[in-house]
């Protein structure tokens, strides 16, 4: 049928006249940083007393310290907070401190881990051929040279242990050990879903850390209501959210009335509700904006998204496959020559080169390590043994079109 291009103007021109909303929605992102953690203050008192020896003898020894708590309490965010403030009191003092934050689900192993180190440290290394161990000594005689002390966090730690191994840890963990440094540079924050991960570490070390310990709590519905009252004023125009709306979020999500105290999942509530709104030409949320936000993100969907928010792209698409043929076939199981194919399937629709059959089973396996998806060999009554693939997580059509989001994002960043 033929429309006149007049239509496509007014309907373009219509858009844009909406009033929006939102002052900033990028200060909703899950990397935004802000500038205030309401309910993080003893917390942040905490880091700031553990990491002083920084400022009154640096170098005296080399601290550590374990932040655990489910997803969503705070962690990323609490450490992050510290290393931007505390290194720029640390320099108004006169110390040249350095914040390293490295997420372990992005850098896997310890190759990866290193050498993440020293790019954010600005260490000029070439892209090949280093070993960890020259990369590390790079590091050590940089910080030397420069006068610079660090603190390194290692953020969802239990994937660097599971993945990596406890050689690898231990690498890390005892860099000091057995040598004589005068100087100690490096300090460490572990980032941690909880305790179990420290059985891979040496006894001293695990007892060090279990002493170093600052457990964040799922936050409970009146702290949730500070949280979004906060970011709510940072990122929407006044009288675009009222109490009413943040306390009906905040009473969902708070551990005291029956929720996982994910601020997350609270702030993705608000933000979903937001562009509710927005669309519907709307200057104010409403509980129905609200309401319709919790039906779009399933408590299942948001912990998967922390789970895969930096797997590789591929390794996404795996994913994507596995959901689509589940969801397609409606089996409990998938085989992985399906998926394979799937896979396929899709890497030509995005015009993306498949990876290889080896590559695709590590992925696999990495989000099996990862708890994303279930995978055994089938039994010895089919012909050849084949692997079985499945996942808990659902519903299958949103976590699809979640995957599907994030690759679009990915794929928007890497062809710019
Ligand atoms: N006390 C707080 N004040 C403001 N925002 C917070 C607070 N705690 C968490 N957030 C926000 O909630 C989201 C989840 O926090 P994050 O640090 O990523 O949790 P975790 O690492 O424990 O899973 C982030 O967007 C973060 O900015
Ligand atoms: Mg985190």
């Amino acid at each position: 049928m033929y429309s006149d291009p007049l239509d496509t103007w007014e309907i373009i021109e219509e858009e844009l006249r909406k009033p929006t909303i939102f002052k900033s929605r990028e200060s909703l992102a899950p990397e935004y940083v802000p500038h205030k953690l309401p309910h993080r203050e003893e917390e942040l008192r905490m880091l700031a007393s553990s990491f002083k020896h920084l400022i009154t003898s640096p170098g005296s020894f080399s601290q550590k310290i374990l932040i655990t708590g489910a997803v969503g309490t705070g962690k990323t965010v609490t450490a992050r907070v510290f290393g931007q403030v505390f290194t720029r009191k640390a320099r108004e003092k006169g110390v040249n401190v350095a914040y390293v934050h490295v997420n372990c689900h992005r850098n896997r192993s310890l190759h990866n881990v290193v050498s993440d180190i020293a790019l954010q440290l600005g260490i000029n290394i070439p892209s090949r051929g280093l070993s960890v161990k020259e990369i590390y000594d790079a590091i050590l005689g940089y910080l030397d040279e420069r006068n610079i002390y660090a603190i390194i966090t290692l953020d969802e730690f239990q994937y660097f242990a599971q993945i990596a191994g406890s050689d690898a840890v231990y690498f890390i963990v005892r860099t000091y050990d057995g040598v004589q440094y005068d100087v100690k540079r490096l300090n460490f924050i572990f980032i941690s879903l909880d305790t179990s991960t420290l059985s891979l570490l040496d006894p001293v070390t695990e007892s060090y850390l279990l002493r170093h310990m600052i457990n964040l709590k799922p936050y409970t519905s009146k702290e949730l209501f500070d949280i979004l009252k906060y970011r709510a004023e940072e990122a929407f125009y006044e009288g675009v959210v009222s109490d009413e709306v943040l306390k009906f979020i905040a009473d969902y999500e708070g551990s005291d009335k029956g929720g996982n105290g994910n601020a997350r999942h609270a702030i993705e509530i608000l933000t979903l509700a937001g562009v509710a709104a927005e669309n519907e030409g709307s200057d104010k949320i409403t509980l129905e904006h609200v309401r319709a936000a919790i039906m779009k993100t399933s408590r299942e969907i948001i912990n998967i998204s922390e789970a895969i928010l930096y797997s590789p792209l591929h390794e996404l698409l795996v994913l994507w496959a596995v959901a689509r043929l589940l969801r397609q076939t409606g089996q409990p199981y998938v085989k992985m020559g399906d998926v394979e194919k799937e896979y396929e399937m899709l890497c030509e629709m995005l015009g993306e080169k498949p990876r290889r059959h080896t590559q695709l089973y590590e992925y696999v396996m990495n989000l099996k390590k990862a708890g994303i998806i279930v995978a055994r060999t089938s039994g010895k009554g089919q012909r050849g043994r084949t692997t079985l693939i499945s996942t808990h997580y659902g519903p299958l059509d949103l976590l699809e079109k979640y995957i599907e989001d994030l690759v679009n994002r990915r794929l928007g960043i890497t062809r710019r």
